[in-house]
């Protein structure tokens, strides 16, 4: 295996919403040609890949994620020229960039939905799912549940019922035909050629339905899967697929096969525990959450991350811990949506500096390569008011003008209204005072990115709790090592919003640490002990030698 294939074990991404970034031509839209221009931004901040949400032509009823044409580009965003620039520009710049790969569904104003509903004649019909009634797959889950009661839908056209997994307006292709494995292939391949680092695959456990199961993750899905790696592998090796399976460690597994299926995976079910241990002080939630998590193959890896485009989705906790997680985060009914909270970072932390710094640190030193989600990086607000999921896809905010420094055209124009609340708004939240200032969070949160970089053992090492977790003294202390050949760690981490202080067993007194953040600490080392003061949410991130 050639070990520049494996860029992605080390990297650290950021997500991209395109529509929200920088609207170069004054539309009122974020555009390619303004992400072309931010990517010096992007590079200073340290990051290594960009993850676009969906550039394509689509009538934007699920915001891009409903397809009307796989290869083109939704004209607000530019052109197909527009595309290759900003990929160039990305590349000479030493940063990938990966787009979403939406295999389950098409818009049904996708060309060959309108031609589907024609008839059972049609060439096309077959490439979705039809019956004449709505009884099968009943075992499916509904995903959109706050707008979808059937994951049928009525098609009036062509006299039957269609199956979607999403909106009805996403209506599910086939997979049990031949073309559109074949099709969707093609449509890997022509964003391969145009030069793009791979895909984020969307919702793909749901590509097969089956009777009698929950039509999730099924062994034929996993095969189409695999057979779309062998293409990339054989064809364009070096660029990687990553999985968006809303799922538990040991399904998640699945989707690594032996290391011959997707190169990474979400780790939804990390990202709950997150929240949950910074609000109960406690590491038990992250501690359980690791026990069930699979090893993967030494080719693969997690892709952690605290927020997303989504609801913040509580699918992989309990029911319980679902409640506890809406009264503690979405303590207002319009904060919730489908099971999850439509919040972003920095509110769902209480703006508080000292926790949104701590979720970062947690976020780069677990296991997995991290992703940001665009304006996370500098603590942007929300607006839960805002349909569906838009509260969390507002324009980035650049500088402190009435447009946030997003477009040159008015602020009514927009897309979407600019944070306006006394918190978040551009004066009080943007790039430009945080980039000038050494003590914001951006500053902070760039140096975790060089820190984490400059270590291997982040991307490619060992994981291990520093002390036995079980103890009650441990509760609120996350502190465990990470290493890699010679090289060690030891990240200590205090969950709690008190002062206290750590005592962590160690195996030798021969050691010595040094803060890599630069942090000043009081470790003391006596007795095979290390004593450290911490301070409310504070964290140290110590390179451990042996002498
Ligand atoms: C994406 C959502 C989208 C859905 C349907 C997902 O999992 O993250 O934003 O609505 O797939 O494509």
């Amino acid at each position: 295996m050639n070990s520049t294939h494996l860029w992605y074990k080390n990297a650290v991404f950021y997500q991209v919403y395109v529509r929200a970034f920088y609207d170069r031509n004054g539309d009122g839209h974020g555009d390619l040609i303004g992400l072309t221009q931010k990517l010096g931004y992007l590079k200073d901040l340290g990051i290594d890949c960009l993850w676009l949400m969906p550039i394509y032509p689509s009538p934007l009823l699920d915001d891009g994620y409903d397809i009307a044409d796989f290869y083109n580009i939704h004209p607000d965003y530019g052109t197909l020229q527009d595309f290759k620039q900003l990929i160039s520009s990305a590349h000479e710049r030493g940063i990938r960039i990966i787009t979403d790969l939406v295999l389950n569904h098409t818009s049904d104003q996708h060309n060959w939905f309108l031609e589907a509903r024609k008839g059972k004649d049609n060439p096309y019909h077959d490439y979705y799912v039809w019956r004449d009634d709505d009884q099968d797959y009943s075992e499916a889950r509904i995903i959109f549940l706050d707008i979808e009661e059937s994951n049928w839908a009525w098609d009036d056209n062509a006299h039957q019922y269609y199956w979607h997994r999403f909106y009805a307006s996403q209506p599910d292709l086939n997979y049990d035909n031949s073309s559109v494995r074949q099709e969707m292939l093609k449509v890997a391949k022509f964003w391969l050629d145009l030069g793009v680092d791979g895909f984020r695959a969307d919702a793909v456990p749901y590509l097969f339905e089956r009777d009698g199961t929950n039509c999730e993750n099924l062994p034929e899905t996993h095969a189409y899967l695999k057979e779309l790696r062998q293409f990339i592998d054989r064809n364009y090796p070096g660029r990687i697929l990553l999985c968006e399976a809303n799922q538990w460690p040991e399904e998640v597994r699945e989707y690594f096969g032996e290391g011959d299926e997707f190169h990474m995976g979400f780790h939804f079910p990390l990202m709950p525990r997150i929240f949950m241990a910074l609000c109960k002080e406690e590491i038990s939630p992250i501690v359980w959450v690791l026990e069930k998590t699979p090893p993967i193959p030494e080719n693969t890896q997690w892709t952690t991350f605290l927020r997303n485009h989504d609801e913040l989705t509580l699918e992989m906790v309990t029911e319980e811990e679902r409640q506890w997680m809406w009264q503690h985060y979405a303590p207002l009914p319009r904060m919730r949506l489908n099971l999850g909270i439509r919040r972003r970072l920095a509110p769902l932390l209480d703006n508080h500096r000292g926790k949104i710094e701590l979720a970062f640190s947690l976020l780069f030193s677990l296991p997995g390569s991290p992703i940001i989600y665009y304006g996370d990086e500098i603590g942007m607000g929300d607006d839960i008011w805002l349909e569906d999921r838009n509260g969390v896809r507002t324009p980035m905010q650049w500088d402190n003008s009435p447009a946030a420094g997003f477009s040159p055209a008015d602020p009514e124009r927009l897309y979407a209204p600019i944070i306006s609340n006394s918190e978040f708004n551009p004066q009080k939240v943007n790039v430009t005072n945080q980039t000038n200032d050494p003590g914001s969070l951006l500053s902070s949160i760039k140096k975790m990115i060089t820190l984490r970089k400059s270590f291997q053992s982040f991307g490619w090492g060992e994981f291990e709790w520093a002390f036995d977790t079980k103890q009650t003294q441990s509760k609120p202390i996350a502190a465990f090592y990470r290493s890699y050949l010679d090289e060690k760690l030891l990240i200590i981490q205090n969950l709690s919003s008190q002062a206290l202080t750590a005592e962590i067993p160690l195996s030798s007194s021969s050691i010595s640490l040094n803060e890599i953040l630069g942090k000043s600490s009081n470790a003391l080392i006596n007795n095979h002990t290390l004593s450290i003061d911490l301070q409310p949410f504070d964290y140290h991130w110590f390179q451990v030698k042996s002498f």
